[in-house]
């Protein structure tokens, strides 16, 4: 039986560092509110010429390396995003240009903060049915650039970054199950409204401010609770694992109160949870390759553990992927 295994991660974050403190000067809010409702203390900023597809090629060499794997080696690259550094062509093909990945097809997927875990789904469920091949998948962000540095209730939450993967085939178990779902019914719950087809960019959308992150936290944070349980006890139950068996378990990094809530409806105890938020805030679709690569780095993940990854967003969307080491 063959299965698909993570081969090496990469990450790779902005240096500006951008603190609560900081954001107390730019609007009207506090260290306490921030840390006390979401957990995050500080998140990395990128510089105007950094783009997504920069922070997704740092992340992606770093992940090649780790893995011992040459860019001409990979035949498929996902950029999970929804920040492109273009609406066309993909940052996908960016990446691949840069890399010299040329036997790479190469595109973006865009389901919000899942775009990893799906992305690493897709890849998945590609290489199983080719029987062979490499891929190269990734999560990167600069939402900083889609903020509206005016509105306090999106402002503080969010940050830039890139986390990557390299996945192949081998004959010992991996990727053991992932779980994907959509529910378009949530699409108004958090949006970027202007700038494609429905309201194509005037100066009234930007007079209006409608080319920044609209967001209905409260209905989002329920949503969010309710569908880390449920997304991680369905991939559990394909994969005919208990919650027991889960070594670590890295959700997306939206909001501590999100991750502990959810934890403590599975019953997972806290010295199980990878938790960073407070470091990098919600870097959207690089939450979870980022916090998979400082969890694998830093020794928290060793070979034969059972790590459960956990992602939900705009979309709105929601996916787990469970994976042996
Ligand atoms: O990646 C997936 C997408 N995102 C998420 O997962 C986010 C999910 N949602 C959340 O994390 C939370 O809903 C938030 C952190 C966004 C908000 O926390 P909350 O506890 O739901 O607060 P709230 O929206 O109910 O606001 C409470 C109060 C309000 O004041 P009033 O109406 O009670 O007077 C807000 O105006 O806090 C106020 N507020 C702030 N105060 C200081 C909102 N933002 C801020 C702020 N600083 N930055």
């Amino acid at each position: 039986m063959q299965w698909v295994r993570v081969l090496g991660t990469g990450s790779s974050v902005p240096e500006k560092v951008l603190t609560n403190f900081d954001l107390e000067h730019m609007v009207d809010t506090s260290d306490e509110w921030i840390t006390t409702r979401t957990g995050i203390k500080e998140r990395r900023i990128a510089a105007p010429s950094e783009t997504t597809s920069k922070l997704a090629l740092e992340a992606a060499w770093r992940a090649l390396e780790a893995a011992q794997v040459a860019p001409e080696e990979i035949d498929c690259i996902i950029v999970g995003t929804v920040t492109p550094d273009m609406l066309f062509p993909s940052t996908a093909c960016l990446l691949q240009h840069a890399l010299g990945a040329k036997r790479a097809f190469a595109f973006d997927l865009e389901a919000g903060c899942t775009g990893f875990v799906y992305a690493l789904a897709v890849a998945e469920k590609y290489l199983l049915a080719e029987g062979r091949g490499k891929a190269l998948v990734v999560g990167a962000e600069t939402l900083s650039k889609i903020v509206d540095w005016q509105d306090r209730a999106t402002c503080v939450l969010f940050g830039d970054g890139a986390g990557a993967a390299v996945v192949g085939l081998g004959d010992r178990p991996g990727i053991l199950a992932t779980y994907l779902g959509a529910d378009g019914g949530g699409a108004h719950l958090l949006e970027l409204p202007a700038g494609c087809s429905r309201m194509p960019a005037s100066f009234e959308t930007v007079e209006k401010r409608l080319h920044y992150i609209k967001m209905n936290g409260n209905e989002v944070f329920k949503f969010a609770v309710r569908i880390v349980e449920e997304a991680s006890l369905e991939v559990l139950r394909k994969a005919q694992k208990t919650v027991d068996d889960v070594k670590l378990f890295i959700p997306h990094q939206a909001n501590i109160r999100i991750i502990q809530s959810a934890a403590k409806r599975l019953g997972i105890p806290e010295e199980k949870v990878f938790v960073n938020v407070e470091k990098y805030g919600n870097t959207s679709s690089a939450s979870i390759p980022i916090a998979l690569d400082e969890a694998s780095r830093s020794g928290r993940i060793r070979e034969g553990d059972i790590v459960l990854l956990v992602g939900f967003g705009a979309g709105l969307t929601w996916g787990a992927a469970l994976i042996q080491w």
